[in-house]
């Protein structure tokens, strides 16, 4: 209900000033009132995920680019999202693309945006993190480059970052799938990648942060096995998938949201059907997840944690709640417990 409200007010307004006003109004909500937004997992076992390199307290996570410069890292917290992930953060504030650059496709339930890394730079963002109490919650933090940054000194911001970093979160992401940076999402390419985790290599070894790589939902199919075998190779925590896809038709800047739910299930099965072969790796399954039942797709081929953005824009805080329902219904008919013990029969639950 009170969603509902707030929704047909900000819906009314352009798409970006929406946001920067929710951020606000959110960094200063009083807590104790989370519970009218779900508020928190009561059970924490029954919905916990068991990661290899962390657990979740709900299967379900906050996606990078919402709460950009960790502002209302307190609201989302207390809120039954299982991690909260910030950033994208780049090691020096920037302005981000021109105005207009976030649009609404109500219908559709799906957003688009060209927003282009704005953000208020690493120093400013770590001081939110180390000011704001996340009651245990886990903590991403999503790391990209500065626009001005060449491709060829790319690898040089994220070691800054990832320093910045490292001690103050739960997991860290190299972040380039992002299709409003020139040149970011050629850093896909594996040289690129290797370039970037070789120079991580040393910092890595003196702290044990997992790391994960973010990737688009546009890499051809049969470039995903280097992609793993990289991840592998380099000992990263897993493999985030996917970010925006780009659809010319629409203009520029990446699509989310349910015009993104096919081909970010695409990409997502062909990578835990490759993963099958490295289970040290953890992976996360983001695009298009928009209700139980994409969820229990993505159970059904094999991934356990996901995240979302554009399903919490358009359905509120009632999305999880919804999720949760669904969970509890499963676990009802199948006669289990927990999600552990969900995902070890997941071949045999209906
Ligand atoms: C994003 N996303 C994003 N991802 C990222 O790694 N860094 C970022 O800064 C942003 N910024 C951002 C802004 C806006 C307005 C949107 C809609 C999305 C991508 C996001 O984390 C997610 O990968 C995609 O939106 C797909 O998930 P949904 O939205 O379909 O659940």
């Amino acid at each position: 209900m009170l969603y509902d409200f707030f929704k047909f007010m900000a819906f009314k307004m352009d798409a970006e000033k929406a946001h920067e006003l929710s951020i606000k109004a959110l960094s200063n909500f009083p807590l104790a009132m989370a519970d009218a937004f779900g508020g928190d997992i009561e059970d924490l076992k029954k919905y916990q995920v068991k990661l290899n390199s962390m657990n979740w307290s709900f299967p379900v996570g906050l996606a990078a680019g919402l709460d950009k410069n960790a502002k209302a890292i307190n609201f989302f917290s207390r809120i039954p999202f299982g991690a909260v992930e910030v950033g994208t953060v780049t090691p020096l504030a920037q302005i981000g693309n021109d105005r207009p650059r976030l649009f609404r496709y109500i219908e559709e339930e799906s957003l688009r945006n060209c927003m282009g890394f704005n953000n208020d730079g690493a120093e400013k963002i770590l001081r939110n993190i180390q000011a704001s109490d996340r009651v245990g919650k886990i903590l991403g933090v999503n790391l990209g480059k500065n626009k001005t940054t060449s491709a060829e000194e790319a690898h040089l911001d994220y070691l800054k970052l990832f320093k910045t970093f490292k001690d103050h979160c739960d997991y860290l992401v190299i972040n380039v799938s992002s299709p409003n940076t020139p040149g970011l999402r050629d850093l896909q390419r594996h040289e690129s990648m290797r370039e970037i985790f070789e120079s991580l290599e040393d910092e890595r070894k003196t702290c044990r942060t997992p790391l994960f790589i973010k990737i688009s939902p546009d890499l051809p199919l049969d470039s995903l096995e280097g992609i793993v075998s990289l991840a592998s190779e380099f000992k990263l925590s897993g493999i985030i998938a996917t970010n925006t896809t780009i659809m010319e038709d629409r203009g520029i800047g990446g699509v989310s949201g349910k015009l993104l739910t096919e081909k970010g299930r695409l990409v997502r099965e062909r990578l835990l059907e490759i993963m099958k072969d490295t289970p040290e790796l953890d992976f996360i399954g983001v695009g298009g997840i928009s209700n139980f039942s994409d969820v229990w797709d993505f159970w059904k081929s094999g991934g356990k944690a996901c995240q979302i953005y554009s399903s919490f824009i358009f359905q509120g805080p009632s999305v999880l709640q919804d999720i949760k329902s669904g969970i509890d219904e499963k676990l009802k008919v199948n006669d289990l417990n927990n999600l552990e013990e969900l995902f070890k029969n997941i071949k045999d639950c209906h």
